[in-house]
């Protein structure tokens, strides 16, 4: 980085810290494409967040204790899309980070992944009293959220976590079992479906083929990097 992008980076961060987000640059600095190139997806991301995790568009926002935005490697190629943050997940702004998050981060070991090398976020950003489904208002005012993160990371494959995270984002009735096993388009980026980790640790019969879909989903990552299984 040179002396002029450690500058706008330093504009940003102060511009930030005094004013908070949405932000505002002056001409100069916004009129050329190449200014900001400093900014790598970890900053986009950050901005981002910055911009709307103050976000009251719908009631949630008046009873989470924390936005849980999303966590991960900002260029991503497998990004993981869970339903809506719960307790744990409320309480520290992070998703996955309960039981569930546990075993998702044992099944992405067991396909040699870590936390780290993916991004996990949620259809909704915050946490629905009682862990109840998302409604459709609360899904139609955060959806755009989570399209603004994709566009972003551009991750090369999408994997929906259960049933109502597949079904909200495909517009599908379907079940799980009828959209496990196929490759859908969501807005652009192939999608597929598999077992929301809560699901596995209530019904352990799921988790030979929740393990199927692991392994395939490894299959197609791995061949989307060009690299060999
Ligand atoms: N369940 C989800 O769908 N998301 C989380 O972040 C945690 C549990």
């Amino acid at each position: 980085m040179n002396e002029k992008h450690g500058n706008i980076k330093t504009f940003i961060a102060e511009e930030l810290e005094i004013f908070g987000g949405p932000l505002y640059m002056p001409e100069n600095i916004t009129s050329s494409r190449q200014e900001l190139d400093p900014l790598n997806n970890n900053d986009h991301l950050a901005l981002f967040n910055n911009e709307i995790k103050e976000c009251m568009k719908c009631p949630l926002g008046s009873t989470r204790t924390n936005f849980v935005f999303g966590v991960g490697n900002p260029d991503a190629d497998l990004m993981f899309v869970g339903e809506a943050p719960g307790e744990r997940e409320d309480l520290e702004g992070i998703p996955f980070v309960g039981r569930a998050g546990k075993l998702l981060d044992d099944i992405l070991k067991a396909i040699d992944l870590r936390r780290e090398d993916v991004y996990i976020a949620n259809v909704l950003k915050c946490r629905p009293p009682d862990n109840r489904d998302p409604n459709k208002a609360e899904i139609e005012n955060c959806e755009p959220y989570l399209l603004k993160q994709i566009e972003l990371i551009k991750p090369k494959l999408l994997v929906a976590l259960g049933r109502i995270s597949a079904m909200t984002l495909l517009r599908k009735k379907d079940s799980l079992t009828a959209m496990r096993g196929q490759v859908f388009d969501y807005h652009g980026t192939d999608l597929v479906a598999t077992y929301h980790p809560a699901a596995l640790l209530r019904n352990p019969n799921w988790k030979r083929p929740a393990w199927e879909d692991f392994k395939r989903i490894r299959e197609i990552y791995l061949k989307k990097r060009g690299e060999q299984l």
